[in-house]
């Protein structure tokens, strides 16, 4: 019985170095630094637009959003629904149809922004920096907590 237990305890043990030692950077904390990061690319090239700034240094930025939004929902493995205080709701994981259409509206809206945007389109540029806002929005309602 004794000897059981320190078996039981050795192996315990062991299973916890193994998990720390799999565990790496953590994915919760890295999707969301790159959310944040998502956010101030989309309000420069936000402001450039308001400003009647040069809409063709824009390009980059929008090609930049476009794939991170193509990385979105590989960012929510099996395993990540809590930790980190994550704001990601468990419609993410009920209804990863839905998290991947809404990841590509975001892609979709960044492409159009990048498109137009080297072709100096700034109507262009301004209509898809209007989807874009919808998708985070659209995407926030319904997967993310507030
Ligand atoms: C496909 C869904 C989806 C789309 C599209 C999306 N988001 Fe999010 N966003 C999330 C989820 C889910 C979280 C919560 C992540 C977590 O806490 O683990 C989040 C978190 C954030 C955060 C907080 C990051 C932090 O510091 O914790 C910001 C800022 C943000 N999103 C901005 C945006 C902006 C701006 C857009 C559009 C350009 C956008 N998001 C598009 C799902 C989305």
């Amino acid at each position: 019985m004794r000897k059981m237990l320190m078996l039981a305890a050795a192996m315990a043990v062991v299973t916890i170095g193994t998990a720390q030692a799999q565990s790496g950077p953590n994915l919760i904390e890295y999707r969301q630094v790159g959310f944040s990061l998502l956010g101030g690319d989309f309000a420069g090239i936000r402001a450039v637009a308001t400003a009647k700034g040069d809409v063709k240094t824009l390009e980059g930025p929008a090609k930049a959003m476009q794939r991170y939004a193509a990385l979105i929902p590989a960012l929510f493995p099996a395993g990540t629904q809590a930790g980190n205080n994550t704001k990601a709701l468990p419609e993410i994981w009920s209804d990863q149809a839905g998290f991947q259409k809404a990841a590509a509206a975001l892609g979709e809206a960044a492409g159009a922004i990048s498109v137009a945007a080297k072709a100096g389109d700034e109507a262009g540029v301004a209509a898809g920096i209007k989807a874009a806002g919808e998708a985070c929005g659209a995407c926030h309602r319904t997967y993310r907590a507030r």
